[in-house]
């Protein structure tokens, strides 16, 4: 589904990321931590092609990234749903409006367009804001609303850009259980974080940044998988590796 190889991203001096190389199959959940500057927000900017590598390259569905062209881009968005850190939502928009914005890019009919946008409000629960503006939605609620306008479109992909970094610990949680509620309904899922006890919470992958570094992928769930099978002396797990 989407496959790094030895990405590196540099603004002028600065290395945003520096050779990443990982794969994620169609359908998993991936954290994806890191301190401020890890280059967490670049890693999804590359992957919606707003920013284009240094050198290595992106896979798409097998589509090598860089040689898309200009009007194959769009496509590509509608492949993926991004929830930027920052939201951005349109102020002068209501949370409906905004939702169903995505979808006027996509010519589908006004009823069709507003059923769809009713349907992924109610999913994120924020049919009763519909009508209001951002700036009076709680931090939560405009965290479900970027969420709702990644989702209408129905992407094979979200990545959800630091989605709990100013929520309270309860509300946070409940983001992220809609997240893993989208990806058991068979998105694969892409969550940025800086909180360690959401991830320790939850067996998933793991792909930790540091300064523009890949230090860890990790799969809590395949190592205690694989620990049972070493304890049953069974080699399957080799052969499990070989056929990667
Ligand atoms: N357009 C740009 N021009 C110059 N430097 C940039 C640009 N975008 C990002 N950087 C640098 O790249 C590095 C990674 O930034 P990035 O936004 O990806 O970090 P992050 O992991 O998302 O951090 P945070 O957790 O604070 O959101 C930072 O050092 C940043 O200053
Ligand atoms: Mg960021």
């Amino acid at each position: 589904m989407l496959e790094f190889k030895s990405v590196s991203k540099n603004f002028g001096s600065i290395s945003a990321l520096s050779d990443i190389s990982f794969y994620i199959p169609p359908g998993e959940f991936v954290f994806i931590v890191g301190p401020s500057g890890a280059g967490k927000t670049t890693l999804l900017k590359l992957i919606i092609r707003d920013i284009t590598p240094s050198s290595g390259e992106i896979l798409f569905d097998g589509k090598e990234l860089s040689n898309l062209k200009k009007k194959e881009i769009p496509h590509l968005r509608q492949s993926i749903g991004a929830v930027f850190q920052d939201y951005k939502l349109i102020s002068g928009r209501t949370v409906f409006e905004n939702v169903e914005v995505a979808l006027a890019v996509k010519k589908v009919p006004k009823e069709e367009r507003e059923a769809r946008v009713e349907q992924v409000l109610k999913l994120v629960g924020l049919t009763e804001r519909a009508t209001l503006f951002p700036s009076q939605l709680s931090g939560g609620e405009l965290q479900r609303a970027s969420l709702a306008r990644a989702l209408v479109v129905n992407p094979k992909l979200i990545f959800a850009d630091e989605p709990t970094g100013n929520l309270d610990p309860k509300t946070a949680e409940g983001i992220i259980e809609l997240l893993l509620k989208i990806n058991e309904e068979g998105k694969t899922v892409l969550v940025s974080t800086h909180s360690k006890d959401l991830v320790s919470k939850l067996r998933k992958r793991v792909l930790e940044l540091e300064g523009g570094k890949l230090i860890k992928d990790s799969d809590p769930a395949e190592k205690e998988e694989e620990k049972e099978k070493t304890d049953d002396k069974d080699d399957k797990v080799e052969e499990k590796e070989s056929s990667k």
